[in-house]
Parts: C-alpha cells; sequence; structure tokens
C-alpha cells in the first residue's frame, strides 16, 4: 500500500504496459493455480480437493440484489493489479509470486466471545451457506476502484451460526502466517500476520459478505484464496484476504495499517471525498482501464445502505 508513495497515482501505475502485456501469461499461470484448488458448489462436493479441476467453476451461485450495475473491470485486471503484500508489494507481484501457492486443505479457526468456537476445514465452513454473485465496486485507499463479481456469502450468516456471546462487540480477522507459503512475509514491511477488524453492527451489515470467489470461480491466488473479507463501503485494505481466523472480541482489535500509520489509516476507514488521505485527496478516484477520474462517492455509493451506521459520529475523527 502507501508509505512511500508521491501523492497521486501516476495514470502509467494504473494501466501499465507490463500489465498489459503478462496478461496472456497471468491466465495460463491462474489455469495452473487453479488446478490445485477444488470443485466447488452447493450441489455436488463442494471443495472436495480430489475434484480439482482447471479453471474450476464454482456451482449453484444465485444472483444478488444488492449488485451494482456497472461495468465490470475485466478478470485480467483483477487478476494482475492487487495489493497482497504477502507475495511483495508491487501490484504485479501478488500474480507473480502466488503462483506455487496452494489454498487447500484450509483450515480457519472461529474463536473468542461466543458459544459455537471450533476449526473447521474450508469445505465445512462453507458448506451451510449459499453462494451469491455479489457486484461491489472496491475503492482501494490508494485513489483507484475496480468493480469486481465476487461469490461469497453474508458475514451475518456466518456470525450467526457461532452464536456470539453479549460481550463481541468487535470481529477481528487474521491472515495466515506462514513465510515459507507467502514469501512477503520474509519483508519487515508489515508486523506479520496481516489482522483486520470490523464493529459488530458493521460485520452483520448485509452488505458485508466473506469471498469465496469472482468470476464465477474460485478465488484466484492474488485475490486472497481461498477466502477473504469484502466490506464494500470501506477502503480495499479493510478487505483482508487468506483468511484463517475469525475471532469475537470485546474491545476493538489492532489492525495492520493502523498500527502502521495511524494518522493515516483509521480503524473505520470509510470511503469518504470529504475527509483526505494527509498525503492525498481522497475527493477523486480513478477506475482501472478508465483515463479519468471521477467524483469519489461517500461510503462509497452505498451510502443509504450504511451511513446511518456511523450517526452522530465525527467522521473526521472515526476516519
Ligand atoms: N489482505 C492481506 N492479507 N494482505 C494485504 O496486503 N491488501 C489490502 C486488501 N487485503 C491486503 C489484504 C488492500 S490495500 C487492498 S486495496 C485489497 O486487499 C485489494 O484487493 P484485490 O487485490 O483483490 O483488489
Amino acid at each position: 500500500m502507501l508509505i512511500k508513495k508521491p501523492p497521486d497515482i501516476k495514470p502509467s501505475e494504473i494501466t501499465s504496459k507490463s500489465l498489459f502485456l503478462r496478461r496472456r501469461e497471468f491466465l495460463s499461470v491462474s489455469i495452473n493455480s487453479t488446478a490445485a484448488i477444488a470443485t466447488a458448489g452447493l450441489a455436488g462436493g463442494l471443495l472436495a480437493p480430489s475434484a480439482a479441476q482447471a479453471g474450476t467453476k464454482l456451482q449453484g451461485i444465485v444472483k444478488s440484489p444488492f449488485s451494482t450495475k456497472e461495468e465490470l473491470t475485466p478478470y485480467e485486471d483483477v487478476t494482475t493489479y492487487n495489493n497482497f503484500y504477502e507475495f511483495g508489494t508491487n501490484k504485479e507481484d501478488p500474480a507473480e509470486y502466488s503462483k506455487d501457492f496452494k489454498p487447500l486443505p484450509w483450515t480457519l479457526k472461529v474463536e473468542g466471545a461466543c458459544n459455537k468456537p471450533g476449526t473447521f476445514q474450508l469445505e465445512d465452513f462453507i458448506k451451510p451457506h449459499q453462494l451469491e454473485e455479489r457486484i461491489y465496486r472496491l475503492r482501494c485507499v490508494e485513489a483507484w476502484s475496480m468493480v469486481i463479481p465476487w461469490v461469497g456469502f453474508p458475514l451475518a450468516d456466518v456470525i450467526k451460526r457461532f452464536e456470539p456471546t453479549g460481550n463481541a462487540k468487535y470481529v477481528a480477522f487474521t491472515t495466515l502466517l506462514d513465510p515459507k507459503r507467502m514469501p512477503g512475509q520474509t519483508n519487515s514491511v508489515l508486523d506479520w500476520p496481516y489482522v483486520e477488524g470490523l464493529r459488530m453492527d458493521e460485520a452483520m451489515h448485509p452488505l458485508t459478505i466473506l469471498a469465496v470467489g469472482l468470476y464465477g470461480e474460485m478465488l484466484p491466488n492474488p485475490n486472497g484464496a481461498p477466502l477473504r473479507l469484502v466490506v464494500p463501503w470501506k477502503y480495499g485494505f479493510k478487505s483482508i484476504k487468506s483468511i484463517v481466523k475469525i475471532a469475537f472480541t470485546e474491545t476493538q482489535p489492532p489492525t495492520t495499517w493502523n498500527m502502521v500509520a495511524p494518522n493515516e489509516y483509521g480503524f473505520y476507514s470509510n470511503v469518504n471525498p470529504n475527509h483526505d488521505h494527509p498525503r492525498w485527496t481522497q475527493k477523486k478516484e480513478r477506475r482501472i482501464g478508465d483515463l479519468f477520474k471521477r467524483p469519489t462517492l461517500m461510503f462509497n455509493g452505498y451510502a443509504d445502505q450504511v451511513a446511518s451506521l456511523y450517526a452522530g459520529m465525527d467522521l473526521d475523527k472515526y476516519y
């Protein structure tokens, strides 16, 4: 992300030539890496590793009324222009250095203030849930954005399953810590593992999802395989990738970018054109693939649905 960045993104960074030229290369990489990933679907062998197929599509997806109708960002851009520091700090690094990452089998722990904590294999964790396609804008704090057809299910449904107690005021998320599989973790640019958190009402909001796929297929490695958070009204760094732990906590959990630079990255990190980042404006953004900037929308365009969560809060103080 953004510790040593110029005050704005140069157009050349947005649609880099190398990125364009590497599209075909990545497509073959993607097919090879999805070969390690399994079939998923509600009808049949959900995530059964033995059923791994190249380019595996997810089955049994229903369309969500929460989807935006905006033009989709091409698959190639979504999967080759990424922030995933576990695989390097350049936008092209995750596609390059996550090629050998094998997300399955994947174990997920649910713990903290809840009646039904547990440890799950990904397949069992997903099984009770109906997969939905949710087309959301993703607005990165660096002032670029994409429109991505995620496949996932509401985090609220997951939370209800684990029966949080009255002490559960926040939900904390942790990314896998495994420098052998995630080579970027040998670099001390961040304090690993990557951690994130939401207030309970944000986590329960119907727009908040856990994603297991995009463009109808299993999550590609650069996008956070095999399980990530997507919170569409917040800056992209809240959408933590490759989650291994979900914990219900009484106090506000630490979050990675807030620990790096608290004056730049707040706990809330709601998309807000009226609160500039100390080093650049948030008033505009560039949709990947576009030449011109467009105005940033309050709460990334989801104000009608989420503004009430922050009623009475000073959004300059709670940025
Ligand atoms: N999660 C982890 N574990 N590590 C990261 O470096 N980067 C964040 C977020 N989740 C990040 C992460 C940032 S800054 C953004 S903008 C989004 O992932 C990017 O998601 P995308 O690459 O799927 O577009």
